[in-house]
């Protein structure tokens, strides 16, 4: 977790300071305890820091180099010394990091002895203590430090006594760099730039990347400390739209990102990469990896894929898969599963999978993420970026994916289009009673404290992902459960008015479905039923469009909605901050 950014411009400008804490903005979904900035001004460095949310900065002055940083604690309390920057013994250095830094008590303890002094508990403060012992150019530093360093890393570095320099290291956490006219820009990820340029470089394990300002131009060279040798990097550009990160009317990204699933759906089909994944998956043992909301999704393409395509799908929490990973036979393909490209759970077992020659495959929405890329083939839900933490429209074509593929697996995905196409129109259609029944139902669920959620066959997962979006923005605690399992104890905490929502869509799972919701009913629970036909126990009913028998499998890219909606308008009435949920972050780079 945690957004870094640094800033190199070939001219002074005292809108510099502002064009950082711009950038860290697009950056502050990464973590959102604490941020920070420093600017080179003349031979000192402006610093500042803040706990909570990014404001206005409040310092002046002209620079031309800079770097800043949001955090999502790991080692240390949310307080301003841990915050980043963090400066060497004579505040001419700064650093920002993302990652942890595994081996950082032992460099510090043999900085301490060397007569260093530590401001914050940080992993991150060696990086700038080990730059103070060093000699030479950032660049003749940086090739010295990052081989001491264990774990995971990216970091920016700059220096009072090296002017023109700036100097990024990238081990494992994500690094871009933006080439624009003027200046250039690192950062954990390119919508940190992507309103200046869509030009990019992506660092890969290892690079060292040092940019200086000589001669009227910035320059720059890379060494990669793992080869030991320079190295030549590729510039891209990036297919992205820096508008489609733009609030425009809406309150909250979450509910721009909810309304907008009819569309971004349509975007999200793509035959030829569901075709190629599931080439790479006939006759073979698939293994889906993810973690959150992108592993309800694999869930929910376990039932798919069997229901569609007879083939056995298994699904695995990435953090707990590692465990099992060792022991894959080469037989095996693992499919990941993230929105963010990112989670450092996926791609862990990701490297470590590919170390013994398992094919890795994946289900990607950030094109230009360290999954996407270090993936044989993948298939891009399309989604635009998500900005808001909880997850919605990447997991519902994350779900469509599951579709395609288990079509293209049955050999019949053309045919198959025209049924898909029409469910997403008729949640088209259904999209504004949806968001009127989610506001009533959010009205009773506002004041209670334990929500339970139901369902059988595909519709569990579902109930998996909406207690999950319901704890994690309106703090409510929900659990979603198989229906049929309540009965082997949880129905011990249904009392009078404890609100049960029960999936139960008319398909292969409605009658088992009404009766394990009619057993909460008998103990006093208040039922709110989500399906095509009304049923006397519900006390409030969302109804779904309902869809014919052959099209049954797919009422998971229809009753999802009301779940997102129900758990962000109960947030709205919380005043929950809906978009930034406490102790959360959008993208989980750290174990
Ligand atoms: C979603 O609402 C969550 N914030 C979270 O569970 C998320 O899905 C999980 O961290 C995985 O992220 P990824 O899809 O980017 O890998």
């Amino acid at each position: 977790m945690c957004g870094i950014i640094g800033l190199i411009k070939l001219n002074e400008s005292d809108s510099a300071i502002k064009d950082i804490v711009n950038g860290l903005r697009r950056l502050e979904y990464r973590g959102y305890d604490s941020w920070g900035y420093a600017a080179l001004n003349g031979t000192n460095i402006l610093l500042e820091k803040k706990i909570g949310r990014i404001s206005e900065p409040s310092l002046n002055g002209q620079s031309a180099i800079l770097i800043g940083h949001t955090r999502w604690a790991t080692h240390g309390g949310v307080d301003e010394a841990n915050a980043h920057p963090h400066l060497d013994c004579n505040g001419q250095i700064a650093v920002v990091h993302n990652g942890i830094i595994e081996n950082y008590l032992e460099l510090r303890e043999r900085l301490i002895k060397e007569g260093h002094t530590f401001k914050s508990q940080t992993d991150s403060e060696v990086v700038s203590h080990l730059f103070e012992k060093e000699q030479g150019s950032l660049f003749d530093r940086a090739k010295r430090i990052a081989p001491l360093l264990k774990g995971s890393f990216s970091l920016v570095v700059i220096s009072a006594a090296h002017k023109d320099e700036i100097v990024a290291i990238k081990n494992e956490s994500p690094l871009a760099i933006g080439i624009a006219d003027n200046e250039i820009i690192f950062a954990s990820d390119p919508l940190a730039f992507i309103d200046k340029t869509n030009t990019t470089i992506f660092l890969t394990e290892g690079d060292i990347a040092f940019a200086k300002k000589t001669n009227n131009k910035i320059s720059f060279e890379f060494f990669n400390y793992i080869l030991n040798k320079s190295v030549d990097k590729e510039q891209i550009k990036l297919n992205w739209n820096a508008s489609e990160t733009n609030l425009g009317d809406y309150k909250h990204y979450m509910l721009k990102e909810i309304i907008e699933q009819p569309k971004v759906m349509q975007d999200g089909i793509d035959f030829d990469s569901a075709e190629s994944l599931a080439n790479e998956m006939r006759g073979k043992k698939v293994i889906a990896i993810a973690c959150g909301t992108a592993r309800h999704s694999a869930v929910i393409g376990k039932h798919i894929f069997h229901k569609i395509a007879k083939f056995s799908l298994d699904v695995m929490m990435a953090h707990e898969f590692v465990y099992f990973v060792d022991d894959l036979d080469k037989n095996t393909v693992i499919l990941a599963v993230s929105q963010s490209g990112e989670t450092a759970d996926v791609m862990e077992c990701v490297r470590k999978a590919k170390q013994r020659g398992i094919k890795v495959i994946s289900i990607v929405n950030v094109p230009s993420s360290t999954l996407a890329r270090e993936s044989e083939k993948v298939f891009y839900t399309n989604c635009g970026p998500e900005i808001a933490v909880a997850s919605t429209k990447a997991f519902s074509n994350q779900i469509l994916a599951f579709y395609l593929i288990a079509h293209a697996l049955q050999g019949n995905l053309k045919s198959q289009i025209i049924n898909i196409k029409s469910v997403i129109d008729l949640l088209s259609q259904n999209m504004s009673y949806f968001d009127l029944k989610a506001r009533e139902i959010a009205e009773y669920l506002k004041n209670k404290n334990h929500v339970y959620m139901l369902g059988r066959g595909v519709n569990f997962p579902i109930a998996l992902e909406g207690a999950l979006k319901l704890k994690e923005i309106s703090y409510i605690h929900a659990e979603g459960m198989p229906a049929g399992e309540l009965k082997h104890g949880t129905l011990a905490l249904i009392e009078h008015g404890t609100p049960v929502i029960l999936l139960c869509p008319t398909d292969y799972t409605y009658y088992d479905s009404i009766s394990n919701g009619l057993e909460t009913k008998a103990r006093g629970a208040y039922l709110i039923g989500i399906s095509d036909k009304p049923h006397p126990s519900f006390n409030m009913w969302v109804q779904l469009p309902q869809l014919d028998k052959e099209n049954e499998i797919f009422y998971p890219l229809i009753e999802t909605i009301p779940l997102q909606l129900i758990a962000y308008h109960t947030a709205v009435l919380l005043g929950r901050d809906v978009d930034k949920p406490r102790n959360l972050a959008k993208s989980v780079t750290v174990k």
